[in-house]
């Protein structure tokens, strides 16, 4: 298929290698020294998209892809305030846009693992439960959105807690995340819960980009047959 990269830094360079591996073309590159190159008539050249940029410009990216009528598949973190206007939009322009805060396989059994976990634990309150991540110095996001994601699963399971801070200190209705900028780290995340008595802690450790971004690509594969609002739930059937 024909694919169109909208960002074109660590994770669009890893996507197109993986895209030409698989045998797919990429037509269109843009990123932020050629923005004006993003117009319908480059879209539509392309079956999907796969956009992977910054907070700041996912948004208008999104629009361009659903104004042109062609699927976006996107891993950009940092803009979830802005979600209700984007699937809106996907909905009246009847488009197909696949999110996910984070596209490697193993992250998303991850995803399920912190669910049954929490589901264990939501019956001991002597369990206190946090969480940290751990990132490259470049990532602009703190938390990542995968650590959201593991929140928003801890925050509907576990009884007592109502929101997420990202700060160490909380409150007791508070869940704690901790964001650490280290080096070169693709992406770790850990949730610890301890007693007086011992710890339960489990972990998922990115060793590299390819995993994310072979998910992304697997993803603009799944919208040639899949429409509307999409997830890592409906490709990975769970
Ligand atoms: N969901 C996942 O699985 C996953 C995994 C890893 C990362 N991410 C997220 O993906 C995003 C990108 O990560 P990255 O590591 O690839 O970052 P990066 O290396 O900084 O790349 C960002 C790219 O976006 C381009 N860009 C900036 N503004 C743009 C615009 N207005 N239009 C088009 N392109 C624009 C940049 O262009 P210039 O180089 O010209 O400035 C750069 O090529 C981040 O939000 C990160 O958190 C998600």
């Amino acid at each position: 298929m024909k694919i169109g990269l909208i960002g074109y830094g660590k994770m669009g360079k890893e996507i197109e290698k993986i895209a030409i591996e698989r045998g797919h073309s990429i037509p269109l590159i843009i990123d932020a020294h050629n923005p004006g190159d993003l117009t319908s008539e480059n879209l539509t050249n392309c079956d999907a998209v796969i956009e992977f940029t910054m907070p700041e410009s996912a948004v208008r990216n999104y629009m361009a892809c659903f104004e042109a009528g062609v699927p976006v598949v996107s891993g950009t973190t940092g803009w979830l305030h802005r979600q209700e206007e984007v699937h809106r939009k996907c909905r009246e322009t009847d488009g197909t846009f696949f999110y996910a805060s984070n596209f490697s396989v193993g992250v998303n059994l991850f995803f399920e693992l912190n669910r049954k976990l929490a589901q264990l634990m939501a019956d001991h309150p002597e369990y206190q439960v946090r969480m940290t991540e751990v990132h490259h110095t470049q990532k602009l996001d703190a938390p990542s959105g995968t650590a959201i994601t593991l929140a928003e699963s801890l925050l509907e399971i576990l009884p007592g807690k109502k929101s997420w801070k990202n700060q160490a200190q909380v409150a007791a209705d508070e869940l704690s995340i901790l964001s650490e900028r280290v080096g070169e780290v693709p992406g770790i995340h850990t949730i610890t819960y301890e007693s007086e008595v011992d710890l339960i802690e489990i972990t998922h450790s990115a060793k590299n980009r390819k995993g994310f971004a072979l998910g992304a690509v697997l993803a603009a594969e799944f919208c040639l047959q899949n429409k509307g609002i999409l997830s890592m739930k409906d490709l990975l059937k769970f």
